[in-house]
């Protein structure tokens, strides 16, 4: 990733929850290190199988606690010192000292093991979290499994951009080949709904003489989406687009299929999905942020999209209430 300057008029880490790892990636008693929303974190499991997230530098002499921390308890034990460092960011014990200093605590980040990720809070002015990534049922039930995931190579974007596309409309057809008669679009809070109507899939999706799919996305937060399948195949899909970087995303997705489901059938699903997120990674890739596009009808609801967004964006709010010109 080069510093190729940050170009979006936005702040580059939006409030709310952000997948940052699969859940697999860390099992009980491991610490796993991150690279997300321009900071060094450690996703760590400890015996009770809790996932906890914590700055990845130890605040005494600066060692990466990801890199032969031991989790003992809840707690994660620095190599370099012994330091001790509980989920909440305080200091346990310090194994040579009888007094720990009042000050020594380390940054904790309030996370959420859901849906297959960890996912973890941010927002500008320090705000817990005021809402939840819901449960998809599909991810626990024993009728699914997961058939694919994708952990795409950063590419530069804002998470706004993607989150756009779902309801920008006449793009499906110029990119995708798929034509979308019609979106609901739909918002309650920091969720947003869509359904769509499709005419026609491309042969890519769809297989001869097979029902057509139906599909329909949930959007929660800045920065996580799940599409839920059924008609021709039932699966559900779900994506993580998370800054890694300002102006960097790192794209992870599981794919759960139902297991009546054959190789071929999942392989087929998860190889056209793929090949629809692997279109649109060039566009976000080279695409400039137009903050007064030239809209003609047609088009899908992109300005109520983006006021609905701008809820995630606390440090603007901040600006503007201080006689900003914005
Ligand atoms: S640097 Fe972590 S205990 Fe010293
Ligand atoms: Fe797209």
């Amino acid at each position: 990733m080069t510093d190729e300057g940050y170009r979006f008029p936005y702040p580059p880490i939006p409030d709310g929850w952000h997948g940052i790892a699969f859940a697999d990636q860390v099992s009980q008693g491991q610490v796993l290190p991150v690279r997300a929303l321009g900071e060094d974190l450690v996703v760590y499991r400890d015996d009770q199988d809790e996932v906890h997230v914590l700055e990845a530098h130890c605040p005494h002499l600066g060692a990466h606690l990801g890199h032969g921390g031991k989790v003992e308890g809840s707690d994660l034990v620095c190599p370099f010192h012994g330091w001790r460092w509980a989920p909440d960011g305080h200091c346990a014990g310090i194994p040579y000292s009888k007094r720990i200093p009042t000050n020594a605590r380390t940054r904790a980040w309030p996370c959420l093991e859901r849906n297959g990720f960890v996912f973890v809070w941010t927002h500008a002015q320090g705000e817990t979290p005021t809402w939840e990534i819901e449960d998809i049922p599909e991810t626990h039930d024993p009728d699914f499994h997961v058939v694919a995931r994708q952990d795409w190579p950063p590419f530069r974007s804002h998470p706004q951009e993607i989150s756009e596309n779902g309801v920008d409309l006449p793009h499906f057809k110029t990119l995708h080949g798929w034509t979308a008669k019609s979106i609901d679009w739909v918002t309650d809070g920091p969720v947003y709904d869509m359904v769509y109507e499709m005419e026609a899939m491309p042969e890519r999706w769809t297989q001869t003489n097979a029902e057509p799919y139906s599909l329909q996305s949930r959007t929660e937060g800045p920065t996580f989406t799940r599409t839920r399948f059924w008609g021709a195949y039932r699966g559900v899909s779900a994506h993580c687009f998370t800054p890694v970087e300002p102006g960097w995303i790192r794209l992870m997705q599981l794919y759960y299929g139902h297991r009546s489901q054959t190789d071929e059938e999942n392989e087929r699903w998860f190889q056209a999905s793929d090949r629809e997120w692997a279109a649109d990674i060039p566009i976000w890739n080279h695409k400039r942020h137009l903050s007064r596009p030239l809209l003609a009808e047609g088009d899908g609801p992109v300005p109520r999209f983006r006021r609905w967004y701008s809820q995630f964006y606390s440090s603007l709010e901040m600006q503007s209430s201080q006689g900003d010109p914005q």
